[in-house]
């Protein structure tokens, strides 16, 4: 098999650029993928956060312009990881220089720059681009997607499609640009981790006809680097109530996004329940997936039972991993990163790949909806 050599740069040198250049890293636990990635270049406006990239003995240039990464014929793809105002500017600078683009969510900051994103798309189609969402990757969340595919769950009742963190409980932490509207956007955690909780039942078909907001602001104001009180204008947490459509049966589909979720961190559920049959994971407990049946117990008779699955390490891609071992975020990172690179190689088949910049286009749409059906107090078509 002739494996194809890409190139990679990350321009974001932050949280998420560190820990894709560490996932990149662990390339080789993947089995008979058809590329091999190098990550050779990073750029960050802030030349201290590009120290740690000096650990990655690829890594030859380290620039505080990303024009320089553009301008560069080595550079085949580029992940973009920063502030979503400058998502628009940065991306479709990287497609015009037609460089595969893996982009961080929300994918623009709002509905017309994402809109902006997709005609330079359509201008320059040897870009290959894909937005970042790594979380249906678990394996336990392929085993729930396959599950509802299957048709198991026979006429739907209700599904629900959560990511929840607790960082934000501590109002002492500091406000950051995640927590103002500016860098941020309108949607506030909605643009956050709205990508998390959407992805899965965008691709099952789930767009939500109506949509009926609930949005909170919690925590008002938060220190600033000199401890003064600043304002946090962000939605902290967003409960979405929705009129989705499975097999021709309209079902209420909720999605929740919450910053402000006591005890949880990074916790993405789904659940989907219909009179046949039911399923949920939650990567709280990831290994776990929970089944529903109707199950003859004996001495019994018949009782409904949740039943519960180990899911092993196994997911879209093979990886040498033994399938009874644990999977966790950093694997979740590689799998998204080898479907990205599989099917910019045409090599993904059937498998489940990235999420789409339609896909992203629409999570925006849906936000709009969400803000707009909020202020009217009413449920909103999308
Ligand atoms: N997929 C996920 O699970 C996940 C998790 C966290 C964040 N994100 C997303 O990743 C993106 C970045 O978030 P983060 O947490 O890594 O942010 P971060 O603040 O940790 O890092 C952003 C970096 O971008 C740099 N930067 C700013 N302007 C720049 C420019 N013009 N050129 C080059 N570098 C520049 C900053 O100096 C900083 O180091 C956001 O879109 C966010 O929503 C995704």
């Amino acid at each position: 098999m002739t494996v194809r050599e890409v190139n990679v740069a990350i321009i974001g040198a932050g949280l998420m650029g560190r820990e894709v250049a560490a996932a990149i890293q662990r390339w080789p636990a993947l089995v008979d993928h058809p590329v091999r990635p190098r990550l050779t270049a990073v750029c960050d406006i802030d030349v201290r956060a590009m120290d740690w990239f000096d650990r990655i003995e690829s890594v030859t240039t380290k620039t505080t312009d990303y024009a320089d990464l553009l301008a560069d014929p080595a550079v085949d793809v580029v992940y973009v990881a920063v502030r979503h105002d400058l998502h628009e500017r940065i991306y479709t600078d990287v497609i015009r220089a037609g460089k595969g683009l893996l982009a961080e969510k929300p994918f623009g900051i709002d509905v017309v720059a994402a809109e902006a994103i997709v005609d330079a798309m359509d201008e320059h189609p040897e870009s290959f681009v894909r937005c970042s969402s790594e979380m249906p990757f678990f394996p336990g969340a392929q085993m729930a997607i396959d599950y509802v595919r299957s048709g198991a769950l026979g006429r739907i009742v209700e599904a629900r499609s959560s990511f929840l963190h607790s960082s934000d409980v501590d109002v002492r932490k500091p406000i950051g640009w995640k927590r103002q509207r500016a860098y941020c956007g309108e949607a506030g955690v909605m643009n956050d981790l709205g990508m998390h909780a959407w992805h899965v039942p965008l691709r099952l078909g789930w767009e939500p006809r109506s949509v009926y907001g609930v949005l909170q602001d919690i925590v008002s104001t938060r220190p600033d680097a000199h401890g003064a009180p600043a304002v946090c204008d962000t939605w902290d947490n967003a409960v979405l109530h929705c009129t989705a459509v499975h097999d021709g049966v309209e079902f209420p589909l909720t999605t929740e996004t919450k910053r402000i979720a006591p005890g949880e961190k990074n916790t993405w559920v789904f659940e989907a329940i219909g009179l046949d049959g039911g399923v949920r994971f939650s990567s709280k407990n990831p290994k776990q997936v929970e089944i529903f049946a109707t199950v003859d117990v004996p001495g019994t008779g018949v009782e409904q039972v949740w039943q519960r699955i180990d899911s092993g390490s196994q997911s879209v891609w093979p990886t040498v991993t033994g399938a009874n071992f644990e999977f966790g975020f950093s694997d979740s990172i590689l799998q998204m990163w080898a479907v990205y690179l599989a099917e910019r190689d045409g090599a993904l088949q059937m498998r489940f790949g990235a999420a789409t910049p339609g896909e992203a286009v629409l999570t925006h749409r849906i936000f709009r909806a969400a803000i707009d059906s909020h202020e009217a107090g009413r449920a909103v078509d999308v």
